[in-house]
């Protein structure tokens, strides 16, 4: 079956995404060809390890690499200074240098985990993205933020440090558990509302097939959501303009998850929620059509994403937008589509018409 391949297009730091079937039995073939230190370091967590670990290993075995795993607990609690101290400590023991590299095997908690710390060990080795939930082949595996977390918020330690490469093996998505694929179809509903229409068309078309898993669709589907996430990534790796397109639905729902501390809800649920206020706001401020904002949420609620919640009030969502420790100058910011396909980023929302959009949208 044809591979994809999709180019992040950063000067020096440019790397190729290569999308396709069984790439981690090969890997070590397909890294081969990137990279030619003498040992990888494979870091992983105890959930992928009994699914994937072996045959990677294999691999890179029979490819000649010294390999070196390292498997961390599941859970996003993982994203810590102490973790990514215990990762460089592993990696001096077992002799681990700079022209050797990492690799890293499983979600966004693994991804942003192994580049941060790839990113800090002596001053930066080559590390390897094998993203293996839908969201991080979509979004968390492309684009070099990595991060880890402080108990005051997700995500305040980290470094923009790109990964050589990034190898997307669709196969590996069939023991995802239903609700964390569908987190990830919340980030790809996102891409096509934001950037092209013709993808939404395509999502809207297929969604059964897509949840049923047809490898052949999940690879036209992530190449996809991989190309426009690389498009927006090459013209603005830094995040200080365009890239915050990519926020679409964010601000809500980090309000959402902050105030449920992050647990009792998925971030695609969250984001999901998000699309739906941010989209509601949209309307008010008579920019995207209603029939575009229904069209939007029947997508979201037949990939069994919430597109309302009951938990918590406008005055709460309100107070904790403005306690986001990254918002600018107290100007909450917001991705506003104009139409599915479109969007703007506006700084001009103010609280009252976000509540008004809370309170419609939250019953
Ligand atoms: N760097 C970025 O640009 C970026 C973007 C979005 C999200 N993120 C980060 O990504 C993290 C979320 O990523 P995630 O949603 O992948 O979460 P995750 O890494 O916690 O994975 C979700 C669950 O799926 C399991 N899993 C992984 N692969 C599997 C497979 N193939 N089969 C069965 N189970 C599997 C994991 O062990 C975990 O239990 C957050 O920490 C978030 O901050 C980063
Ligand atoms: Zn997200």
């Amino acid at each position: 079956m044809k591979q994809e391949k999709i180019a992040v297009k950063l000067g020096k730091n440019s790397y190729l995404v290569t999308v396709g079937r069984k790439l981690t039995d090969n890997i070590g073939a397909h890294v081969k060809k990137i990279c030619s230190g003498s040992a990888v370091a494979v870091l992983t967590n105890d959930v992928v390890a009994p699914l994937y670990l072996e045959r990677v290993r294999a691999s890179l075995k029979q490819s000649g690499f010294r390999v070196i795993t390292i498997v961390l607990p599941d859970g996003e609690e993982q994203k810590s200074m102490e973790t990514a101290k215990h990762i460089c400590e592993k990696l001096i023991k077992n002799n681990v240098d700079r022209t050797h590299f990492l690799l890293a095997l499983g979600g966004g908690v693994i991804g942003d985990l192994t580049g941060f710390a790839a990113s800090i060990y002596m001053r930066g080795i080559p590390f390897i993205q094998v993203p293996t939930t839908l969201l991080a082949q979509v979004d968390a595996g492309i684009g070099g933020k990595t991060a880890v977390n402080l108990s005051s918020g997700k995500n305040l330690i980290g470094t923009f440090y790109q990964p050589k490469a990034v190898f997307i093996d669709v196969d590996v998505l069939d023991s995802l558990e239903k609700e964390v694929f569908a987190e990830g179809m919340a980030e790809i509903i996102k891409h096509g509302v934001i950037k092209d229409r013709n993808y939404f068309e395509f999502l809207e078309k297929n969604l059964t097939d897509i949840f049923s898993r047809d490898k052949d669709l999940l690879v036209r589907m992530v190449a996809a959501s991989c190309r426009i996430k690389a498009e927006v990534v090459s013209k603005d790796e830094k995040e200080a303009g365009l890239r915050a397109i990519l926020n679409y639905g964010h601000t809500i729902a980090h309000a959402i998850e902050s105030l449920s501390s992050y647990k009792s809800i998925l971030h695609g649920q969250a984001v999901s929620i998000g699309m739906s206020v941010a989209g509601r706001i949209a309307v008010y401020k008579g920019l995207f059509p209603e029939k575009e904002l229904n069209r939007q949420n029947k997508l979201l609620e037949a990939s069994g994403l919430p597109v309302s919640q009951s938990r918590f009030s406008a005055t709460e969502i309100v107070k904790a937008l403005k306690n986001d420790k990254k918002i600018k100058d107290g100007k909450i910011r917001f991705v506003l589509p104009v139409k599915i396909g479109e969007a703007i980023i506006s700084d001009n929302v103010d609280d009252a018409l976000i509540s008004k959009a809370v309170n419609a949208v939250f019953p």
